[in-house]
């Protein structure tokens, strides 16, 4: 950086503290919010060349300063990941079964890692020869925050690699956590401030202040890397060299071949965890092979090649005080107990779900009774079963409505669905005001300080109807400043936590809007589908050439049932929601994020499979074909530019003979893809 810019940062940095005074000590400022904006978003430019800027120097960070929590983001080099689960043994069965399937194993006596899972949070940990450069949050994969100044105070994570010749650059993952004990004595100090040990580690990481990060416990087990193509053949190996770089990693950390013992050490582990000084709630298994884990790869945000087994539940007794009926996003009626409040593992809990009306049918749940209730992680608590005489004077079994209790229209029961459903969709506010919050959510679009209390507000006072609408509060500024509980700072900071999100992947905007069946995985596998905003918009706009296109593609698309495709056409063609999306697009900026390519002989051309392949699965060939910026199909016709044979090939075969289709045999194909 030459003196001249240093100077220029310097310049912006002392103008800010300067207004900042002003605005908050003196009460007394000179230049007006806009003309402030204009100055923070320079500043914000600037600082995303800075990522090594301390916090004590960063206008932002100070308490008191106007954006007190921001931090700068950072975008990842190396997505992090995160975990499918496995609950029982035939979880596990599958996902060994997938694997084995996927690289057309002989041996299928296929080796693990396995570590505990710690309840923590995870950090990405770049070092550039050797040094410790930049420490980041892991936020929704993607990006994440800068706190590499709060990290440093971590006396276990090294600022410098104990390695002769370390590598130009290197990611490695891991938790921050609090132990047990060291928690106890924390909460006592501060008056019970934080709920459970992963809380406390948040709360005392994400600190504006880093001397109160450097004053809490806070410890590391690394439990990853990004890519590393100088790293060693195993995962345990790889995890052994950090070790004798002075990173810490899992005392627990071992290696097992085959489910019976996975399912040894699970039980291992799962009557040692009250000696553990650290909260886990389960194990995860890795495929030890790092040449397999990069054939494998990830689909969406998992990989093929981990699993988190988590272990089981925890239970408590209690009784009923009401049974209630809740309206979901979908129009799922879906009954809830109201409960006795009840301590299970350190979380209050008074609400279960109750499913649907046919588990309380077979489970005979009714108002009154006493019943046992199960929670796991971050499940919705449920009930077990019913625990109080049934003998005795009881209630009567609680019914489905006819009429939706919000909206009035008909409730559906299809005896095909054990789910009974408002029929308003579209109408139903408590539909509408689902999918909303929905929007919002930390699995959506993550919008602090606008979360189920403020869009129920907002919904009532007609500021926020539909998805639009979050994105231009500015207009409704008057009036909220006039609703109790809001301030000029308090406005200013949601808007600028809108603003914050409006640059969104396509796929987690599919996400987003709350359509039925279409969950992450389901949303991922759509975005793929576009290949521009441009594409996107059209099809909003009812461009018949590119519906087709695009439904043509997901029909082709492994893993997409028809019931999402089907729903995805529903919601698609009604006229209010292509209006909402078309208007929604030019509020925010998409980002199509398409699967990164390599340029090959077949980019961009439409490829088919037939026959057997010998030496990879067909999902591996696929997921190959897709890297190498090819468009695999399934079904034969002029447009496809070339035919891979293999053994056994038929019909395809014999038709792309016919319209003189480039044929390619199984060696060729191996050739090609090994590139
Ligand atoms: S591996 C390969 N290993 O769990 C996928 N994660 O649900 C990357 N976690 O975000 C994670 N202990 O914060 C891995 N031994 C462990 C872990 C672990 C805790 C957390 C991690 C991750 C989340 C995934």
């Amino acid at each position: 950086m030459t003196s001249n810019q240093e100077k220029k940062i310097k310049d912006i940095i002392d103008k800010i503290n300067y207004h900042n005074d002003l605005y908050y000590n003196k009460d007394n400022p000179e230049i007006s919010d806009a003309e402030y904006d204009r100055l923070i978003s320079k500043f914000k430019e600037i600082q995303k060349k800075l990522p090594n800027l301390r916090n004590e120097d960063n206008p932002l960070m100070k308490i008191g300063g106007k954006s007190s929590d921001e931090f700068t983001k950072f975008n990842h080099p190396t997505r992090m990941l995160s975990l499918d689960n496995a609950m029982t043994r035939s979880d596990l069965e599958n996902f060994i079964k997938k694997i084995i399937r996927f690289l057309s194993l002989k041996d299928t006596n296929i080796q693990f890692s396995i570590e505990p899972k710690i309840d923590g949070l995870s950090v990405n940990l770049i070092y550039e020869f050797g040094q410790l450069k930049v420490a980041a949050t892991r936020g929704d994969g993607l990006d994440g925050e800068i706190i590499t100044s709060n990290v440093s105070t971590i006396k276990e994570i090294p600022q410098k690699l104990k390695s002769k010749s370390p590598p130009k650059k290197l990611e490695i993952r891991g938790e921050i956590f609090i132990t047990k004990k060291d928690f106890l004595e924390l909460n006592e100090k501060s008056k019970n401030q934080f709920a459970n040990p992963r809380n406390a580690a948040a709360g005392s990481l994400r600190q504006l202040d880093v001397k109160i990060t450097e004053s809490r416990p806070l410890k590391f087990i690394a439990h990853g890397f990004g890519v590393y193509e100088e790293g060693k053949k195993t995962y345990y190996d790889q995890m052994m060299e950090f070790k004798s770089w002075g990173v810490p990693i899992s005392p627990y950390l071992t290696v097992a071949n085959g489910i019976d013992d996975l399912l040894k050490n699970y039980t291992f582990i799962s009557d040692k965890r009250s000696e553990i000084p650290y909260d886990i709630d389960g194990l995860v298994y890795k495929v030890n092979d790092t040449l397999y884990q990069s054939r494998l790869g990830i689909v969406g945000k998992t990989p093929r090649w981990a699993v988190a087994h988590k272990f089981a539940s925890e239970t408590a007794k209690t009784s009923i005080k009401k049974i209630d009926i809740q309206i979901g996003r979908t129009g799922s009626v879906t009954p809830v107990a109201r409960l006795e409040p009840i301590n299970i593992g350190g979380v209050l809990v008074s609400n279960a779900t109750l499913h649907n009306f046919e588990e309380i049918e077979k489970k005979d749940i009714r108002e009154g009774d006493t019943v046992v209730i199960e929670r796991a992680g971050d499940v919705i608590p449920h009930i077990l079963n019913v625990v109080s005489d049934k003998n005795k004077k009881r209630s009567s079994l609680f019914k489905p409505p006819k009429n939706c209790p919000v909206c009035g229209s008909c409730i559906i029961i299809d005896p095909d669905e054990v789910v009974v459903r408002c029929s308003g969709t579209y109408i139903c506010e408590a539909q509408i005001i689902g999918r909303l919050k929905h929007f919002v959510s930390r699995s959506a679009l993550d919008i602090e300080g606008l979360g189920d209390k403020q869009i129920n507000l907002f919904y009532k006072e007609k500021i926020i109807k539909n998805y639009g609408d979050i994105f231009k509060l500015e207009k409704n500024r008057r009036k909220i400043l006039n609703m109790e509980g809001w301030g000029e700072l308090s406005f200013k900071n949601l808007v600028e936590a809108v603003n914050d999100k409006r640059k969104i992947e396509l796929s987690k905007f599919i996400y987003s809007l709350g359509i039925r069946f279409i969950g992450e995985k389901n949303a991922q596998a759509i975005a793929l589908a576009f290949k521009s905003k441009n594409e996107f918009r059209r099809f909003y706009n009812n461009d018949q050439e590119v519906k087709k296109d695009i439904f043509n593609i997901l029909e082709n698309t492994d893993g997409l049932g028809p019931k999402a495709i089907e729903s995805f056409n529903e919601y698609s063609d009604y006229k209010d929601n292509r209006n909402q999306i078309l208007s929604l697009i030019e509020e925010v900026n998409l980002v199509i994020s398409s699967l990164k390519t390599v340029e090959s002989p077949i980019t961009g051309k439409k490829i088919i499979f037939t026959g057997t392949l010998n030496s990879m699965s067909r999902a591996e060939a696929k997921s190959m074909a897709e890297k190498l910026g090819a468009k695999v199909v399934s079904s034969i016709n002029k447009s496809t530019d070339i035919l891979i044979a293999g053994e056994k090939s038929g019909s395809k075969l014999k038709k792309a003979n016919e319209l003189g289709i480039e044929i390619m045999n199984e060696e060729s194909w191996r050739k090609l893809s090994l590139l």
